[in-house]
């Protein structure tokens, strides 16, 4: 088990670029592999979680080449991928495992999908409920609830699916069994969630019509390979905004930004805090928009988020109570039940972190309630095997009074590997 010790930062200078977006490079993946012809990509994120998709297909017989700047997926239409001859290990990432049993579940073939303690523990009767309706057959442990997931191909029908929880994951996992259903499949959320799939199917000539409050899909109707160009992922920017926003005299401009309004709940709440972000340079790739981001720093206020603006910024909330703990004032974080079920329950670690750092946090069942304090105490802080929590963690670290520790810091290997090289170049001691 690794750790790591950060030293407090004076000051957060200079002009980075982030890691390819997670989700978008995964679903470049995906849509390649099942596309007819050529897709590359250009941009993807090469974190733990991409391989795992990326493995998945090439164990399905599809040609991927990477040389480390371009990937050239050789795609063999909606039926081209082969029986897997063995399990399909999808590691830490319930994106792979979930968009990827949605896809198998049209397949003609028998297959397994599993992946690390932590993925083995979260909750898959979300996806297999709708896909069970479509026809699916499906077994895994906990009454199907949990990985190892086993899966028989059917013939499917489409349907109209209202889901109860506003996940882009289940989302996705019906659009792509859509993809191979008679008919048109339908799915409405009770608020929107990231519109990745929805903007990439159609890029890549799928049937796909949003209305409000959902999205439909047409079934049968093979796609196009094409040229993708992944932007920045917002998530993995979150770290450095807040970084620089939370350490005084600070102006960091990070470059090349994915800025799709459903993602773009960070930005939202850390202005309404008082942060001083800037959006210049807009532009659109891959139907994707994308902005250079300039943080300077700023003295926060705490405030209250909940309702739609939860699923806008559903993985920034570990980074976002960093910067709550030392705003002025209280941060309520409500709505937020979805937390608990994410890599690690993020409510109960980011609390017991935030505790350490001396900063007093009331857990609710569906959020949080933290009162900032002017500093933080340097601490040991504990990753609980989540990615976003150790480098959230890392971060509260560049704003303490004094040198921290976070514990078991291997998983950030999972969507930023880069992470710890790009945060000591910007970081003036
Ligand atoms: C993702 C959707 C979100 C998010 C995850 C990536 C995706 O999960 O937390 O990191 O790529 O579709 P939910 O759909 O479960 O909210």
């Amino acid at each position: 088990m690794q750790s790591l010790t950060i030293q407090p930062a004076r000051a957060i200078r200079g002009e980075i670029t982030v890691p390819g977006d997670k989700s978008i490079s995964h679903r470049a993946i995906m849509l390649g592999s099942i596309a007819q012809g050529i897709t590359t990509v250009r941009g993807l994120l090469r974190g733990e979680d991409n391989f795992a998709t990326l493995n998945a297909f090439r164990a399905m017989g599809i040609g991927i080449e990477d040389d480390g700047e371009l990937l050239r997926i050789e795609g063999k239409g909606l039926h081209g991928l082969d029986e897997p001859g063995d399990v399909l290990d999808c590691g830490n990432s319930g994106t792979s495992i979930r968009l990827i049993a949605g896809l198998l579940a049209g397949q003609r073939f028998f297959s397994v999908l599993t992946g690390d303690q932590y993925l083995r523990n979260r909750p898959m009767g979300r996806v297999i409920e709708p896909l069970s309706l479509m026809g699916w057959s499906i077994f895994g442990r906990a009454g199907g609830d949990k990985a190892p997931l086993a899966i028989v191909g059917r013939e499917l029908k489409g349907i109209a699916y209202t889901s109860r929880v506003a996940s882009a994951q289940v989302k996705s996992a019906i659009l792509l069994a859509g993809l191979y259903a008679a008919g048109e499949t339908e799915v409405r959320e009770p608020h929107l969630s990231r519109d990745h799939s929805e903007r990439m199917l159609r890029h890549f000539g799928a049937a796909v019509e949003t209305f409000g409050g959902g999205v439909r899909v047409a079934g049968g109707r093979e796609l196009q390979g094409r040229e993708i160009i992944v932007p920045g992922d917002i998530s993995s920017a979150a770290f450095f905004l807040v970084a620089a926003t939370i350490v005084p005299g600070s102006e960091l401009l990070i470059r090349g930004v994915g800025v799709n309004p459903t993602r773009t709940g960070i930005l939202d709440i850390l202005i309404a805090m008082g942060a001083d972000i800037e959006l210049l340079d807009r532009c659109d790739l891959s139907g994707e928009p994308v902005a250079d981001l300039l943080v300077r720093s700023a003295r926060l206020k705490g405030i209250e988020i909940g309702g739609d603006l939860v699923p806008r910024a559903i993985d920034e909330f570990p980074i976002l109570c960093v910067a709550a703990a030392l705003a002025e004032g209280r941060t309520v974080i409500r709505d937020a039940r979805e937390l608990r079920v994410k890599e690690t329950d993020r409510i109960a670690a980011m609390a017991a972190n935030l505790g350490k750092a001396g900063v007093p946090v009331v857990e609710t069942e569906d959020g949080m309630e933290i009162d900032g304090s002017e500093h933080l105490k340097g601490c040991m802080a504990e990753s609980f095997g989540d990615h976003r929590i150790a480098m959230s963690m890392l971060v509260a670290g560049l704003a303490a009074a004094g040198p921290s520790v976070v514990r078991d810091v291997e998983c950030i290997a999972t969507s930023f590997p880069d992470f710890t090289e790009l945060l000591d170049k910007v970081a003036v001691r």
